[in-house]
């Protein structure tokens, strides 16, 4: 429930995408936002407000001459009761409204009467492709942000038109997830970290390797957490099948020694650095060009061995290291084993789990382990559980700096 509490006004304006609105209003619901749909005369062409009224439960506004409040100001009573305003779509014709200040119908008076510090106004653009190039909506882009609104998006992709290029509006997972990033509390902003994630994969032959039973979803959960936390975040990541959180910048790799390179070459200029990847220890020597085959002889060939970097203790020896934030998956005696492991890598902060019992899993228990002591945070999400970190990462920073 990412967005328990919310309330997000939801305003269309006229386009094709307004059939996506129906889908999004229902996804902010279960996110735990209440929704309050305001549509424009041309939104009305596209989708019904009977359709969202139904999926949110409240009557949608169509029109600042609405006589059922009783004061007489929806475009008033709608931006005060709002956390955020959300124009989805936003044609390029609304846009150009927004961007001149224009008031004359009720979702653009109440975009203007919005009380700015404290209602954010989010655009999330949809238009055919040439029209969203053109220099006048470029300009009225432009404007919007200068005046304080988030544009997101738009997408690039097929269009409604049969054109193919920029302009689609964010799927609506995809707004909801800015939307949840946007309104959490923003104590990295400013900051830079890199954060590994997932296994190695060490090969052995062409089709044959050495890995084990990390999924990445801690390290991609702290990635997110991170970002919305107003971070720039760089995520190196092994071989794993989840999608890229938004607004992260991902590099793939598939070797320790990969992702060794990978991070020293992100590393320079970074705040932080959390090392969430299950890197192999050993790799082999060399992998064989061809598949490995029994030989008859019934003896398993001799496969030699050499010990991977430490990337996380590499990373914390450099001078000006960033703040250094280690994971350990141990199968008993986690406190013990994180504080040993703490000095042997020589970090601030180690987070423990027991690993047999979190992986693959979408939550689990952690121990954080600093040179002050030990704290536990329960059993949750692992989103949930990257949040908390992060928030604890901002609390040390805060103290160094
Ligand atoms: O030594 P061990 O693998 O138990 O330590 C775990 C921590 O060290 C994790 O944070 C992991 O990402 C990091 N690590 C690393 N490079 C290695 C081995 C572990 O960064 N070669």
């Amino acid at each position: 429930m990412d967005l328990a509490g919310k309330h997000i006004v939801l305003g269309l304006s006229g386009g094709i995408a307004c059939y996506k609105s129906a889908e999004l209003a229902r996804q902010l619901i279960q996110a735990g936002a209440t929704v309050q749909v305001v549509m424009t005369e041309a939104a009305e062409r596209f989708i019904t407000p009977v359709t969202m009224q139904a999926l949110t439960g409240r009557t949608v506004v169509t029109s600042q001459w609405d006589a059922r409040e009783p004061n007489h100001m929806p475009h008033i009573n709608l931006s005060r009761e709002a956390d955020a305003l959300l124009i989805a779509p936003a044609s390029a014709d609304f846009m150009a409204k927004l961007a001149q200040g224009r008031a004359d119908e009720v979702l653009s008076l109440l975009c203007l009467a919005r009380p700015a510090e404290r209602v954010p106004l989010f655009v999330a653009p949809a238009m055919n492709r040439e029209m969203w190039a053109h220099p006048a909506t470029q300009r009225n882009a432009a404007q919007l942000r200068a005046d304080g609104a988030v544009l997101l998006g738009p997408d690039a992709g097929d269009q409604a038109c049969g054109e193919v290029g920029d302009g689609r509006m964010l799927e609506p997972e995809a707004l909801v997830e800015e939307l949840v990033a946007q309104l959490q509390p923003r104590p990295l902003a400013g900051c830079r970290l890199l954060v590994t994630a997932g296994p190695t994969f060490e090969p052995l032959d062409p089709v044959r390797g050495l890995t084990n039973r990390s999924s990445g979803k801690m390290g991609f959960a702290v990635a997110r957490a991170a970002r919305e936390a107003g971070a720039e975040v760089t995520l190196v990541a092994g071989p794993v099948a989840l999608p890229t959180p938004r607004g992260v910048r991902r590099i793939d790799v598939e070797t320790a020694l990969q992702m060794h390179e990978a991070v020293m070459a992100a590393v320079p200029g970074q705040h932080v650095f959390v090392a969430t990847a299950a890197v192999a220890d050993w790799r082999p020597v060399r992998a064989a060009e061809h598949k490995m085959k029994k030989d008859g002889s019934g003896r398993p060939p001799a496969i030699e061995m050499a010990e991977n970097p430490d990337i996380l203790a590499d990373v914390a020896k450099r001078p000006n290291a960033p703040y250094c934030v280690g994971f350990a998956a141990e199968s008993h005696d986690l406190l013990a084993h994180a504080t040993a492991k703490r000095e042997r890598k020589g970090v601030p902060l180690i987070v423990a789990n027991l690993g047999p019992a979190t992986f693959g899993r979408d939550d689990n228990t952690l121990l954080l382990v600093d040179a002050h002591g030990h704290r536990e945070l329960p059993t949750a999400g692992k989103l949930d559980l990257a949040r908390e970190l992060v928030r604890e990462i901002a609390r040390q920073l805060s103290q160094t700096t």
